[in-house]
């Protein structure tokens, strides 16, 4: 009985955003809510701090990381002084995988979590392994032998991550990266929108969307497909720019980003626009506690968040139960 009605429930979560409601009574047809009728040329949405019709913010989007992907990677250390890379290795600590896990990184661009997560597993296996060695009075040197003999081959190749991003280029690059680094191993990189992913109800242990949330026209769309693909106990996590908490910091983080992030954008990648498109979007996103309300009103439990470098990114993270 708790079982059928945990399914209608799901049922439910998951069909809402598909314009269909679930009732004990059976399953119904009703109009699409976003709209009050009106399309997406109709709609209105915001690109940085322009408005722009929904239909339209998509494709601004897509131009934006089509530009900047050759230069993505070294803009990245130049506008944060190398400090993205910290941020990224705090979510992979939070995050803690182990060996086996199945990581899908939405909006993954050059595939820098994706390269943390299957190190960080491989290193815990190995870790593992050695453990199990120094401990395991009753392993026999056969098996000894085996567990040092799996640990290139096994490792990396348990864990699976998938790079899904909606722009070939972003992809492109993260590819020719990976190549470069030698990260083959249980490594798949699919074009997807994070609005409508090309993936199975209940297939990742862990679902990450780095710096790419506020890209996305519609942010409850892209949570509701989340929880979808997330197997039952599956863990989502967002790390994006957020809200500086500290009145200080907030100013010299505005007067820095306003003043030197489009330059450098132009010196570097000779592309102001799309830099300045960044730091306006940056303000655009929700507080910490609004996004923390979406997470939860998409159906996620236990949601958390951590500020990290004093608000300027926050760690979301949520469980599908
Ligand atoms: C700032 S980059 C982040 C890349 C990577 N996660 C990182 O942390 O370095 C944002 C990425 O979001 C992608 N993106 C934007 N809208 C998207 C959508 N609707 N679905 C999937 N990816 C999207 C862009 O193509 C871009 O690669």
């Amino acid at each position: 009985m708790a079982a059928s009605v945990r399914l209608l429930v799901r049922q439910a979560i998951r069909l809402s955003h598909r314009n269909i409601t679930v009732t004990a009574a059976g399953v119904s047809a009703r109009p699409p809510c976003r709209c009050f009728s009106e399309s997406a040329e109709e709609r209105s949405t915001h690109f940085g701090f322009e408005t722009v019709p929904e239909a339209e913010k998509a494709k601004r989007v897509y131009k934006v990381f089509e530009n900047v992907a050759q230069k993505y990677d070294i803009m990245n250390d130049a506008m944060s002084l190398g400090i993205h890379r910290l941020w990224k290795d705090m979510l992979l600590h939070a995050m803690h995988p182990q060996p086996g896990a199945r990581l899908l990184d939405v909006a993954g661009g050059t595939g820098d979590i994706s390269f943390r997560f299957l190190e960080y597993v491989r290193s815990q296996r190995e870790r593992q392994q050695r453990r199990a060695v120094r401990f395991g009075q009753t392993l026999s040197w056969q098996d000894i032998s085996n567990s040092y003999s799996t640990i290139e081959t096994d490792g990396p190749r348990e864990s699976t991550a998938v790079v899904c991003d909606i722009n070939k280029e972003m992809l492109k690059v993260g590819k020719e990266k990976a190549e470069s680094l030698g990260i083959i191993a249980g490594l798949s990189w699919v074009v997807g929108d994070a609005e409508e992913l090309p993936f199975d109800d209940d297939q990742f242990d862990i679902y990450t969307i780095a710096f790419g949330i506020r890209n996305v026209t519609h942010i409850d769309q892209a949570l509701q497909e989340a929880l979808r693909v997330l197997k039952p106990g599956g863990r989502f996590m967002c790390l994006e720019f957020s809200k500086v908490t500290n009145p200080l910091l907030a100013r010299l983080y505005d007067a820095y980003s306003f003043q030197m992030i489009p330059v450098l954008g132009e010196v570097i990648a000779g592309d102001w626009k799309s830099y300045q498109y960044l730091v306006e979007s940056i303000r655009k996103f929700p507080s910490q506690e609004e996004f923390k309300s979406m997470i939860e009103d998409a159906g996620f439990y236990c949601v958390q968040y951590y500020n990290f470098t004093g608000g300027v990114v926050a760690l979301h993270s949520g469980f599908k139960l």
